[in-house]
């Protein structure tokens, strides 16, 4: 990696409202069913933010919500040291989805809201120009920036010396988004780091040294992870390197990707190498699975 002394990381993508509905019992049709129903700030890059600023990392995120919760939203990012710079959607509903809590299933109904009109194009050269790291999700790449938006935003970064890091984000966007097209977008990446089944989808292959080879004819360099299993460090014309990972019954998996992402953004801005950075993002995961939702908790005192 680049030297990325004193910059920061600048983290673009959706900011969610998450709502969980745990019925007690199983759901009734066209009647009631007795719920606890609880509403958290979520998103993958709100997420990422969060934990960020949570590890002390300078962090700015962009992310874009209903005119009438960008305070709400901003404080929940202040309050963890995260710096908000949120578009406010006259129109659009703050994205929101509901997670239905079964006894061995997670259902989840989406409404992208106001993410899908984040524009790229607003984010201003001063933000780029501080920053060390830029952090995009595959989830914008469905509505909100076409393939010309990211590849414009992607050589404003680069020309300002910022490292690109990718989340695919999620195998059901992928496949409706179209294989070939999301490919085209792993162009404009220098880190991605998908979980193994999107790296599976992405790349077409099953053994996961296969999957690794085969996306770095995209990008030249590739974390994979893998839930409890070790994480997979794969960069162009190296060989590739195993990341331990310490299994814990999970409390609650929701948001171990995005501050596996948050961990490793922060070593890089630390200039360490991505192997470190790697080992970085499995102990911020570590903590991340042991409680519950998708951010951290706030520190008291802040
Ligand atoms: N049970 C676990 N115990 C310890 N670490 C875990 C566990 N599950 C996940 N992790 C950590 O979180 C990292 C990311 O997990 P995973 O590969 O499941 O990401 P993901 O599928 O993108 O998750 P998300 O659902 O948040 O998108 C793993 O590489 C690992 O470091
Ligand atoms: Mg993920």
């Amino acid at each position: 990696m680049s030297d990325q002394g004193g910059r920061r990381a600048l983290i673009v993508g959706d900011v969610i409202d998450d709502i969980i509905v745990v019925p007690q019992g199983p759901i009734r049709p066209d009647t009631d069913t007795t719920a606890s129903i609880t509403r958290h700030p979520g998103g993958s890059a709100g997420n990422t933010a969060a934990w960020l600023g949570w590890l002390g990392a300078p962090v700015d995120v962009v992310g874009r919500v209903a005119a009438s919760d960008v305070e709400r939203h901003a404080a929940a990012f202040r309050a963890l040291g995260a710096t908000p710079h949120l578009q406010a959607d006259p129109e659009r509903p703050t994205g929101t989805i509901v997670i239905v809590v079964g006894d061995e299933t997670r259902t989840m109904l989406t409404d992208r809201g106001a993410n899908a009109r984040l524009d790229a194009a607003a984010i201003d050269d001063a933000l780029l120009g501080a920053a060390g790291v830029l952090h995009l999700t595959g989830y914008s790449l469905f509505d909100a920036f076409t393939l010309d938006d990211l590849a414009a935003l992607t050589a404003r970064a680069r020309a300002a010396g910022v490292t690109v890091t990718f989340d695919p984000g999620s195998t059901g966007f992928i496949a409706d988004y179209g294989l070939e097209r999301f490919r085209q977008a792993l162009a404009h990446v220098d880190v991605l780091l998908p979980n193994l089944d999107e790296g599976r989808l992405l790349s077409g292959r099953d053994d996961r040294d296969a999957v690794a080879d085969a996306l770095l004819e995209h990008c030249p360099a590739v974390v994979l992870t893998g839930g409890r299993a070790s994480v997979l460090v794969a960069r162009r014309g190296e060989q590739a390197v195993e990341v331990p990972v310490h299994a814990q019954r999970a409390v609650d998996p929701t948001g171990a990707g995005d501050a596996f992402t948050a961990g490793l953004i922060d070593a890089l801005l630390r200039d360490a190498t991505l192997v470190e950075a790697a080992a970085a993002g499995v102990r911020c995961a570590g903590s991340a699975v042991m409680q519950a939702g998708g951010r951290p908790p706030v520190a008291v005192g802040r």
